[in-house]
């Protein structure tokens, strides 16, 4: 066997903020989520998005090939700018296997009742936020 293939990472995680160029409302935040979601249950990517005071932070985690793919999208998308990165790492394990994108906000935002939505404290931390970070 090939000893390259055996130290070739199979699974990267990226962290990065955002913020959004536009207030995004429950629509909008339903509407992405969903496509999100779809797309990654597909390419094998598991995450979190958090979304506070109109800045987003996510991490995606996932095959290295399926997440520089979803990073050219996320780069080219005009929902949002000043986009940076936290982290971008080879992992042995995922932090949120069982969430094709777990997402963080204020409770008033999800009056359409989405699953895999987890409400922001006083802190503006969740339970799932806080695994979120570089
Ligand atoms: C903050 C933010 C997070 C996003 N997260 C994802 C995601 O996890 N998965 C995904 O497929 N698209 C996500 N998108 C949408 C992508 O930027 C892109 O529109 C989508 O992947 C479709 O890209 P394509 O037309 O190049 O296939 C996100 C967009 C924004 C603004």
């Amino acid at each position: 066997m090939n000893s390259n293939q055996e130290t070739t990472p199979a699974l990267e995680r990226l962290v990065y903020t955002s913020r959004a160029t536009e207030p995004l409302g429950t629509l909008a935040l339903f509407d992405l989520l969903n496509n999100a979601r779809l797309k990654n249950a597909r390419l094998g990517i598991t995450g979190h998005l958090l979304y506070a005071d109109g800045l987003f932070t996510q991490c995606i985690e996932g095959p290295p090939e399926a997440i520089e793919l979803l990073w050219q999208s996320l780069l080219k998308d005009p929902r949002h700018e000043a986009i940076s990165v936290i982290s971008r790492q080879p992992v042995t394990a995922r932090r949120f296997k069982e969430w094709a994108m777990a997402f963080s906000s204020y409770r008033y935002l999800n009056d359409l009742n989405m699953p895999g939505f987890f409400p922001l404290d006083a802190n503006g931390q969740s339970e799932k936020s806080l695994l979120c970070s570089g």
